[in-house]
């Protein structure tokens, strides 16, 4: 089974909320993503089964948002953008920096996002969807080591609070 004992029971209680079952399908993704810290194919089978849809139809939902991670990812997901305004504003240093430093770090999951609505602080990126604006490479480095030692709470990987 995907979903543990409890969170199959709120799974069901989710589905029970909506008149057509497979309007659950993102809250579950959320709960699955939640519990095991990414989108498992056995998740994704077992909220097809919930919500009376395919398992086809729950990847072909949650593989259009890319907060939901059909691999798995480390406990911190740095998301860097590098569209227009952080382009022009250091973004792919702040990236590039991140993604050399994290490269083998199981803890830290650096990816490249498109813009995250941040632009009046570029460059920006998220750390659990937790903002953090005008960046330079160290100091998104110390964003992220200050998540690591705790200073910062960090979201889940799907940015629930615990
Ligand atoms: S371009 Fe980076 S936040 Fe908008």
């Amino acid at each position: 089974m995907a979903f543990t004992p409890e969170n199959l029971a709120r799974a069901r209680e989710v589905v029970a909320r909506y008149p057509r079952p497979k309007s659950a399908i993102l809250p579950l993704a959320h709960l699955a993503q939640d519990q095991d810290g990414w989108l498992t194919r056995d998740a994704m089978a077992e909220i097809a089964q919930l919500t009376g849809v395919t398992a086809a139809d729950v990847l072909g939902t949650c593989s259009f948002y890319t907060m939901f991670k059909r691999d798995p990812v480390g406990r911190l997901v740095v998301s860097v953008c590098t569209n227009a305004t952080c382009l022009v504003t250091g973004g792919p240093e702040v990236l590039e920096h991140l993604e050399h430093r994290y490269a083998d770090d199981p803890e830290v999951t650096v990816e490249e996002v498109e813009c995250i609505a941040a632009c009046g602080g570029a460059p920006a990126m998220q750390v659990n969807y937790e903002f953090h604006e005008k960046l330079t490479p160290d100091t998104a480095a110390e964003v992220v080591e200050a998540y690591r030692r705790g200073e910062l709470e960090a979201r889940t990987v799907s940015g629930s609070r615990r």
